[in-house]
């Protein structure tokens, strides 16, 4: 049985990165996978968030999805602080966890800084919380960008180390193979798993960068996202006719990606069409291009965003939905570990 789960933290503005990276793969995913989309409020307070924003970012994700076709009733959309057993779960988890493992964790190292000390025990915990927003529903497949790999790989040690610790007593209740968490495969594969920044093509497009030049936006209007293309950063070289011609210029290359994703076509056939051109051709067809396919988006979530409670009311029921299948696993999670219930 295949489940799909993944999730979006309501931080910040959501941007190029998370869309081409996720949320525009989620509503595909649909004909082959039961879907769960969550908003993953729980993990968006391990860093400070403003209260009121918190609210209003968590209903902006939820209508992402929504616009970009997730069906509210073929899939569930909920946000995670209203299943409260993603709580429950991930202390489980953080004691199979080992510490070690979270010391290896790289994005709890970039977010952290260098003042570790001082980050939050939950930003610590975070890749665990992770694993128990998948596997609560025991999934088996998660579509997420790049940057998510070594998150993916922990969930996957969690789940193993689990069905392993457990061993006896998953098979006496009943899962006569002994694996009851399954070992969750990670999508992410095709172009655009990660996109950089518009400033430095060495960094990550992040919700996070203090630079508002960095990152496009998905509710920019056109004349923000033609700046901020064309501000972009590149070098004086026209763009090369073959793949091999984009090595060493990685914010050429970064560019060529994001047209290459929103045109669906390979950048072998981008290079095609613009190879030889300077970036003065190349940068306006791309804003061009952005714009007609992020504008029917931005302005489906305003129009939704514009009725808060239809919002509110789909995600209460999608967390009474997922809500279900969760208590399900708990019981046996908890029947498991030794809990008496
Ligand atoms: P978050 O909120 O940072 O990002 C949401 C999704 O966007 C992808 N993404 C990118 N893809 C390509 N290029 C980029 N520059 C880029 N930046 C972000 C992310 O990979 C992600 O898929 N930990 C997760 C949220 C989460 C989750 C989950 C995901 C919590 N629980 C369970 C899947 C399953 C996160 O911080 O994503």
């Amino acid at each position: 049985h295949n489940r799909l789960f993944s999730g979006v933290q309501p931080t910040g503005d959501l941007h190029l990165g998370n869309y081409l990276g996720a949320i525009r793969r989620f509503a595909p995913m649909q004909d082959q996978f039961d879907c769960i989309f969550c908003v993953v409020d729980m993990h968006a307070i391990t860093v400070w968030q403003d209260p009121k924003a918190l609210r209003q970012k968590t209903r902006e994700v939820a209508a992402a999805y929504i616009a970009t076709g997730v069906d509210p009733k073929r899939s569930i959309i909920f946000n995670q602080s209203q299943v409260m057993q993603h709580a429950e779960l991930a202390w489980v988890f953080n004691c199979v966890a080992r510490i070690g493992w979270m010391n290896r964790m790289t994005q709890f190292k970039d977010k952290a800084g260098k003042n570790r000390e001082n980050a939050s025990l939950g930003l610590y915990a975070y890749p665990s919380l992770m694993a128990a927003d998948i596997l609560l529903y025991r999934g088996t497949h998660v579509p997420v960008g790049d940057d998510q790999k070594q998150h993916l790989e922990l969930t996957r040690d969690i789940a193993g180390k689990f069905n392993n610790d457990f061993k006896n007593e998953i098979i006496e209740e009943g899962f006569e193979d002994g694996d009851f968490f399954p070992i969750t495969e990670p999508l992410i594969s095709g172009p655009a798993m990660r996109i950089m920044s518009l400033r430095d093509g060495s960094k990550k497009m992040s919700k996070s960068d203090p630079s508002e030049m960095s990152c496009i936006a998905l509710m920019d209007d056109a004349d923000k996202i033609a700046q901020k293309f064309r501000k972009a950063k590149t070098d004086p070289e026209p763009l090369p006719s073959e793949l091999e011609g984009l090595e060493g210029r990685p914010e050429a290359r970064n560019l060529v990606e994001i047209y290459a994703a929103l045109s669906n076509q390979s950048s072998e056939d981008v290079l095609k069409e613009f190879g030889g051109q300077g970036f003065g051709a190349f940068k306006p067809a791309l804003a061009d291009l952005a714009v007609a396919h992020l504008s029917p988006i931005s302005s489906e979530i305003s129009r939704m965003l514009a009725d808060p409670d239809e919002i509110d009311s789909i995600l209460r029921d999608g967390a009474e939905r997922a809500g279900e299948i969760a208590e399900e696993t708990m019981k046996h999670v908890r029947q498991i570990v030794g809990f008496l219930s």
